[in-house]
């Protein structure tokens, strides 16, 4: 069973990450609002991957016999000046992700919770790709910057993205 500690910080990070969606979604509105449906899909994607990670803390709290409690979602934020703002918010909201994954395997770690660190590890990697892939967006940003016509092809790619669920069970 969980502790009340670590089920509260899981209940938490829960909330962070329909949060995660959902500022993902406003992203998604505002980029189709720039006239980007590409960059705006690949947001929306990256909103379902979230729902996705939202739903592994909700089995796995479940699963430990914690109690799962919903909490208001935070409004985001809804207006940016330009693509690459959009992104690189992402970037440092992913940055966030990680930084409060990481206190909960310290959490985990002090509390001797085994299940608890070997589930969060699967986050520990997730957060090296959810940091990456926004990167190497924002990257492709700054290169169509200083190349006129780039940034209707990166829009064009970025509208490829499609979503995949994680692998294994919900949790795991
Ligand atoms: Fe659920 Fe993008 O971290």
């Amino acid at each position: 069973m969980l502790s009340k500690k670590l089920a509260q910080e899981l209940n938490s990070q829960l909330n962070f990450e329909l949060y995660s969606a959902y500022i993902y979604y406003a992203m998604a509105a505002a980029l189709e609002a720039m006239n980007a449906p590409g960059a705006a899909n690949w947001m929306k994607v990256q909103a379902q991957e979230e729902l996705t990670h939202a739903d592994k803390f909700f089995s796995f709290i479940n699963e430990r016999d914690g109690r799962v409690i919903l909490e208001a979602v935070e409004k985001p934020q809804k207006e940016w000046k330009a693509i690459i703002d959009v992104f690189t918010t992402a970037y440092k909201h992913e940055q966030l992700v990680t930084g409060r994954i990481n206190c909960l395997v310290e959490l985990a770690m002090e509390e001797k919770d085994y299940a608890a660190n070997q589930f969060l590890q699967w986050f520990v990697a997730e957060q090296i790709e959810e940091e990456s892939s926004v990167k190497v967006v924002i990257d492709q940003l700054k290169l169509a910057d200083k190349a006129p016509g780039a940034m209707f092809m990166i829009d064009r790619e970025l509208g490829q993205r499609v979503f995949v669920p994680p692998t294994g069970a919900s949790s795991t």
